[in-house]
């Protein structure tokens, strides 16, 4: 029996570390959802509606079920029947109702891919369409209020006066900001095998039982959470689906929670006792039924004395929704608590459409609400005649201007000084077209970003010693940012051993719970529950660990965080060259600075940023899915047409931080990397785009039909 090291360690965290899975995913053998290896699969192929609302009058399968190959075909009328509506969007095939275009109304099941996909496309199906409303328009006559929106808090704030703040103001920016609808591309589309079998082993009581077990494979960014949200729609105890999920390739909040495909597959595989039921989505089926960025019309007013003193900050969000289901993003979030001023004023409408349900994209809310206001800011800035950093510096508040509380952390300054030393700031010339080379002006932008600490639910981690080896084990998710490695770094200082001394296992129900990988939280809550689960290992075996020995811990926050407000920050350098004959932009330079708390990895960390600032890049100069509300459908569905940033669009992205190690957020210090490198950088850049060319962008994408 291998026994511990006996020096103290701490050597893991902070340090480069390669990633744990890379060799498996360069060798292609990483098994995600779609290639785990199951016995004699079926293929699923789905049917989509094409009306975006109305009734399924008739749907004639017999063509599909005559093709060579094909098992069975589900529709509305031999659907399984579901449990509980405990979520619209999870509810599919339990009658003939039509919600929008793209909605699941049947599945073609079949021995090959190649076979379902042919048959689906034989299905005739006839509609009663309805009169539908895809139009997003901010004076629609059903704008509604929806109380709560994403991360739990209100939808409306006020606090002061705002008309007499800006009365009070020698400049006022009020402006009109918008943002468009977005589709998720990770390189993996959604994928699922599913597969019913009778249970051998009762998994909560532990007898011989036969009640149903479903195991599910998945790309999910948190398998503890999805089957909580699966097991009520289908009647059935949490404990009876086991879903598998150790690699995602790729997931910026599509996979955070279920979406309809997960049910498709399971209700299909029902149909089809012991055989396991896989389907992958289109690129193009993308567009339609797994959630999307909701597209805003944000108001956005600022007022300022001459010396750049804020006297009121109002901000007044329209957006989409579903009917089907809310999903409403917190847009005024960062507005309530970045900037100090006397007077303020928030509120957030939805617009009902018969569309699908909207989702979690990287920074919901922080995303569309910091473009609004860090363009407005610029805008301010000018106005006044001051330098956009130091308009921001003088309005950092010293307490946060909602609750009043302290800061646990707030490095924003530091992360300005030095991204205005890195990138040459003092180079940057405040009038605009001061820059011309050949056809192409050149302009420099600055935006501010904060992410805050989010809540999370129970989270729990073990440790056993067993073969040698501390068997670490978490029901975390690695969508391809890095978990494995930084848990094993975490573990690894924790217990006092070498990296090589622990065996991660995450991905898994059967591991102890976990939150999501959502809301940029992963790492200091798994990582703190991992920390806890070691420390109670140590203090109950020492050094010298028995086979078998094992503890458990859950993440634990110091009693005093309620006490703080807590965010990360980051400052966003952006240059570009507008063309003047084309109007196309070219960002030539972007560097983040940020204030992450302790950071776990440096080598993973920097990719998280450079991956958000990419995605910032991308939806600053491309991204934007056009709907035509004639049929209810995204016109552009593919990579043809839906354009995202490649690596000529992002040439020479830099990040690099500030480490102010934050116990607030729990014992590893470290705060969320996920979202805040997206947070502000389109701002970055439309205040780039106005240095170069004097012209003020306020809808994104930066296209160049708007530069010319
Ligand atoms: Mo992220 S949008 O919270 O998965």
């Amino acid at each position: 029996m291998t026994t511990a090291k006996q020096a103290p360690r701490a050597n893991s965290v902070g340090q480069d570390r390669i990633r744990k899975d890379g060799p498996l995913k360069v060798t292609g053998t990483a098994p995600y959802a779609y290639e785990q290896p199951v016995k004699n699969p079926a293929y699923l192929f789905a049917l989509t509606s094409t009306i975006a609302k109305g009734k399924i009058k008739s749907i004639d399968v017999a063509a599909a079920l005559a093709v060579p190959g094909v098992l069975e075909v589900m529709t509305h009328e031999n659907a399984p029947n579901l449990f509980a509506k405990t979520d619209n969007e999870l509810y599919i095939l339990q009658n003939n109702e039509v919600h929008y275009f793209g909605e699941y109304i049947g599945a073609v099941v079949a021995e090959t891919p190649e076979i379902a996909r042919h048959a689906a496309g034989l299905v005739r199906v006839e509609y009663g369409a309805e009169p539908h409303d895809t139009h997003f328009r901010p004076d629609h006559p059903e704008r509604y209020d929806p109380r709560r929106i994403n991360t739990g808090i209100p939808s409306n704030s006020s606090q002061g006066d705002v008309e007499q703040g800006l009365a009070e103001a020698d400049a006022v920016v009020d402006e009109i900001y918008t943002t468009p609808y977005e589709h998720h591309n990770p390189m993996e589309m959604h994928s699922v095998i599913a597969q019913w079998d009778k249970e051998r082993l009762d998994r909560v009581l532990g007898l011989l039982g036969d009640r149903p077990h479903l195991l599910i494979h998945d790309a999910s960014q948190g398998v503890a959470f999805e089957r909580l949200m699966l097991a009520p729609v289908l009647g059935l105890l949490p404990q009876q689906i086991e879903i598998n999920s150790p690699y995602v390739g790729g997931a910026f909040g599509s996979k955070g929670i279920p979406h309809a495909q997960v049910m498709l597959a399971v209700m299909a595989a029902k149909l089809l006792p012991g055989r396991p039921v896989k389907y992958m989505l289109t690129r193009q089926q993308m567009f339609r039924s797994v959630g999307h960025r909701l597209t805003t019309h944000q108001r956005f007013r600022l007022g300022a004395q001459s010396d750049g003193t804020l006297t009121a900050i109002a901000h007044d969000v329209q957006q989409s929704s579903s009917r089907l289901k809310q999903f409403a993003e917190q847009t005024v979030n960062a507005t309530r608590h970045l900037y100090a001023a006397p007077h303020r004023e928030t509120s957030t409408r939805m617009v009902p459409l018969d569309i699908g349900p909207a989702t979690f994209m990287r920074a919901p809310g922080e995303f569309p609400g910091m473009f609004a206001q860090e363009t407005a800011m610029d805008e301010l800035a000018v106005k006044l005649g001051l330098d956009p950093i130091e308009l921001r510096l003088r309005n950092k508040p010293s307490t946060d201007p909602e609750s009043g509380k302290p800061h646990s952390s707030h490095h924003l300054d530091e992360c300005f000084s030095e991204g205005a030393r890195l990138f040459g700031w003092d180079q940057r010339r405040s009038a605009p077209r001061s820059r011309q080379e050949g056809e192409w002006l050149y302009g420099m932008g600055v935006a501010s970003a904060s992410y805050p600490k989010q809540m999370t639910l129970a989270t729990k981690a073990s440790v056993k010693f067993e073969g040698g080896k501390y068997h670490v084990a978490i029901a975390a998710a690695d969508l391809g940012t890095g978990t494995w490695t930084t848990l094993t770094q975490i573990a690894a200082d924790a217990l006092q051993v070498g990296e090589e001394d622990i065996a991660l296992q995450i991905g898994h129900t059967d591991l102890p719970v976990a939150y999501l990988a959502g809301g940029s939280t992963g790492t200091y809550n798994w990582g703190s529950a991992v920390m806890v689960a070691a420390v109670n290992f140590r203090s109950k075996y020492g050094e010298h660990p028995k086979e078998g020995d094992e503890a458990q811990g859950g993440t634990h926050y110091p009693d005093e965080a309620k006490q703080y407000v807590m965010d990360a920050y980051g400052a966003h350098f952006a240059e570009v060259k507008v063309s003047t004959v084309t109007g196309e932009v070219r960002v030539t330079r972007m560097l983040g600075v940020y204030d992450p708390g302790r950071i776990i990895n440096p080598r993973t960390a920097n990719s998280q940023f450079i991956g958000g600032m990419t995605m910032g890049i991308s939806a600053a100069l491309h991204e934007e899915s056009y709907l035509d509300s004639r049929f209810g459908h995204v016109v552009n569905s593919d990579f043809a047409g839906y354009h995202i940033a490649a690596n000529a669009d992002a040439p020479d992205v830099q990040a690099c931080w500030v480490e102010h190690p934050d116990p607030m957020f729990g014992p590893t210090g470290a705060k969320g990397i996920g979202e805040i490198g997206i947070v502000g950088v389109p701002a970055a850049i439309g205040n780039a785009i106005y240095n170069a060319t004097g012209k003020r962008l306020r809808q994104l994408p930066f296209t160049p039909d708007k530069l010319l």
